[in-house]
């Protein structure tokens, strides 16, 4: 079993006692640092940045150099998993992810197959085997996957940005076709998610951006339900340690007993929860990961440590929380608030953990 030099993430996954509240940020990695953007520019765009574990490695690693994180996410993407099978990922410069092969006729949909990490994703799991060694045991490094509703999504509208009519309309003209697909994305997400494990990550998290989108019945059936089948699918101890699983529903602040109740270990939350009555809710059962308004870095740093003690008094005493955003950073965000923000969180947060 590895040691770890800072296990304060994993240890609040778990509801174990810290002596402050680990902080990280999603997309950390990204546009609003200098850096990335020359990584990125050397890598020629966004996709090869991803494909060469070199540079996937060097990006993941940016962030953690400038500021005290306790951990680092893997760089990558979500959309891997679509584009292994088959359809077609790029990014038109400033507009998003795309896809040539949208899945759209139903023997497209009939011949989608489950891709073969150790093949089809292996610049992934090569990234994530070199970033863990670079990372040298420092802080923990969390693994990552789309969740089978967020992927099909992007499969079935083939961009993002839409009003999802395509996948409403299927999901409720031919349900049959629906379930077809988020099982394949579940087969395949599980067996992605063990080979990033198998490989070194730490911790994994579920990105379930759209799950909001849904109705209160269509949210259970077509999301939350593949989530579960995915939590009991997955490696959750390995090398001797607890590998923790996050799952992160934008817009789930309604269905937080059901989410908690799916087998994860801690819940994401975005910026419109509570995090005082999350925690009423659901906080004897999983840990709580967020949820400050990435919006809140824009201003001015007494409002940012402001806001980040409303977030840490709102959660109180104890451990069982992992602060973070409500969702990914912006890339307007100034670098130097989110220093302000992590500096913030391990100076203000000490007092609840005594
Ligand atoms: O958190 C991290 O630092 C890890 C890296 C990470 C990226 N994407 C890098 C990225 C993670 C965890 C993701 C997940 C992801 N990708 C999600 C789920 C999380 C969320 O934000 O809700 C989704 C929906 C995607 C799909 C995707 N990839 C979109 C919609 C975009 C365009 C975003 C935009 O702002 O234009 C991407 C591209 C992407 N993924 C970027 C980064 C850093 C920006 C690409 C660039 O450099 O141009």
């Amino acid at each position: 079993m590895t040691k770890l030099k800072n296990d304060t993430l994993i240890r609040a996954l778990l509801r174990q006692p810290t002596e402050y509240t680990p902080v990280w940020v999603m997309r950390q990695a990204g546009r609003y640092l200098a850096e990335y953007n020359q990584t990125r520019a050397r890598a020629g765009d966004f996709l090869s940045l991803c494909k060469n574990p070199d540079f996937a490695t060097e990006v993941t690693m940016q962030p953690l150099a400038r500021f005290p994180l306790d951990a680092a996410i893997l760089f990558s993407d979500i959309l891997t998993i679509p584009d292994a099978m088959g359809l077609g990922l790029y990014f038109a410069e400033g507009e998003g992810p795309k896809f040539e092969r949208p899945l759209r006729e139903e023997w497209e949909i009939r011949a989608l197959t489950v891709p073969d990490p150790a093949v089809h994703l292996r610049y992934v799991m090569d990234a994530v085997t070199q970033i863990r060694k670079t990372l040298d045991n420092q802080v923990p490094l969390i693994g990552f996957s789309g969740s089978p509703f967020t992927l099909a999504c992007y499969m079935v509208e083939g961009c993002g940005g839409t009003d999802f009519r395509q996948i409403k309309t299927m999901l409720y003209q031919r349900p049959d076709l629906l379930h077809h697909i988020l099982n394949i994305n579940a087969q395949a997400v599980i067996a992605y998610l063990n080979a990033q494990i198998e490989s070194g990550a730490q911790a994994v998290m579920i990105f379930d951006t759209w799950g909001g989108a849904l109705s209160h019945n269509a949210y259970q059936e077509f999301s939350l339900r593949y989530m579960s089948q995915i939590l009991a699918g997955i490696t959750r101890e390995y090398g001797g340690a607890r590998i923790p699983a996050v799952v992160f529903t934008k817009g789930g602040g309604l269905w937080l007993e059901s989410i908690a109740n799916s087998g994860c270990d801690a819940v994401g939350l975005d910026w419109t929860v509570d995090i005082a009555e999350a925690r009423r809710r659901i906080g004897d059962k999983v840990a709580l990961q967020g949820n400050l308004d990435p919006a809140v870095l824009f201003a001015a740093p007494e409002v940012i440590t402001a806001e980040t003690e409303k977030i840490l008094a709102g959660y109180g005493n104890g451990s069982g929380h992992v602060f973070n955003l409500g969702h990914g950073i912006s890339q307007f965000t100034p670098p130097e608030s989110a220093l302000t923000l992590v500096e913030a969180v391990h100076a203000l947060s000490r007092k609840y953990h005594q």
